[in-house]
């Protein structure tokens, strides 16, 4: 992947930390673009610096996980939940399929946090300002009281301060939220059968309470690496974002290689809607392996 790229991040951070952190992350390889509340209260210790200007020196980290190639235009964020684990996130767009199967970064270190169990936000960091989409996206997670946006040259402000008069998941009378009330994702399974099971698991524990339209997605990768990936759905529909995307964000971020997929189950329980198409389409722009799809009922 963008070994090379973070590496090069990496080395442009200040010392010692850029040559600590390099050896922390050689030594924990799937986690590439994770840091640990522990990590982090030890370097803000050491450098003598806030969480805040700490989680502005990994915006280049996450910027290097960054796959433009329509844009070239690089954007990374940094989700921080209230543990003070930092999770990286930046945009991802693919070829020979639709523009709006994109990954915004915002949406990817969300993802990223999720995707690790997190279960309330306190700051995203973001190198550019969030668009519109992105602000709406964010309505929908589980953030703190005290949850703040921090852009480089600006102070941490609200979401009230982007996204003004906002319209959510309470004007269709929602409480939960993307991130709320998660049980531990299942990412580790690396039996064939379980496939199946952790893309069911995925489906039962995504994010749809407007449809009701249930999806989970399981890859596997070589090695019976596998990662999972749920929907996420918006109380405005289209900043939604769906189960592949989550599942080959996570595949990013842990720095692996995402396109070497070996095997895909969608699952789905659904009322109205489908994945399966976009899935599909995704799929096939990225690899040759066919979708397997299952329906559940319930
Ligand atoms: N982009 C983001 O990642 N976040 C934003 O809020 C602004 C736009 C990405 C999407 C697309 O990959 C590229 O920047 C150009 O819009
Ligand atoms: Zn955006």
């Amino acid at each position: 992947m963008s070994n090379k790229l973070f590496r090069n991040a990496l080395t442009k951070l200040p010392q010692p930390l850029s040559r600590q952190l390099l050896i922390a992350q050689q030594k924990a390889p799937d986690a590439l673009g994770y840091f640990d509340a522990f990590t982090v209260s030890y370097w803000c210790d050491e450098l003598g610096i806030s969480l805040l200007e700490f989680a502005k020196i990994l915006l280049p980290l996450a910027t290097s996980f960054s796959v433009a190639p329509v844009s070239n235009f690089h954007v990374g964020a940094v989700a921080i939940d209230t543990e003070g684990n930092c999770y990286l996130g930046a945009n991802f767009e693919f070829v020979d399929t639709h523009i709006g199967q994109t990954i915004h970064a915002e949406q990817s270190a969300i993802a990223h946090a999720w995707s690790r169990g997190a279960i309330t936000l306190k700051l995203l960091v973001i190198n550019y300002s969030p668009c519109g989409h992105c602000r709406q996206f964010i309505n929908e997670v589980n953030l703190a009281d005290d949850f703040c946006i921090l852009l480089p040259n600006s102070q941490p402000q609200p979401l009230s301060y982007y996204l003004p008069e906002a319209f959510g998941p309470s004007d269709l009378g929602m409480s939960e939220r993307i991130l709320g009330k998660q049980k531990q994702p299942n990412n580790n399974n690396n039996n064939d059968n379980e496939l199946l099971t952790m893309a069911k698991w995925a489906c039962e524990n995504s994010h749809a309470p407007y449809s009701h339209s249930y999806s989970g997605i399981a890859l596997q990768y070589p090695n019976h690496e596998t990662v999972i990936g749920r929907y996420a759905e918006n109380a405005a529909f289209n900043p939604s974002l769906p189960p592949l995307q989550m599942a080959l964000n996570y595949r990013r971020l842990q720095g692996k290689d995402w396109k070497t997929i070996e095997k895909a189950i969608l699952v789905e329980k659904t009322q109205c809607l489908s994945q399966k198409d976009n899935t599909e389409h995704l799929l096939n722009s990225i690899s040759d392996v066919s979708l397997q799809y299952e329906k559940i009922t319930g």
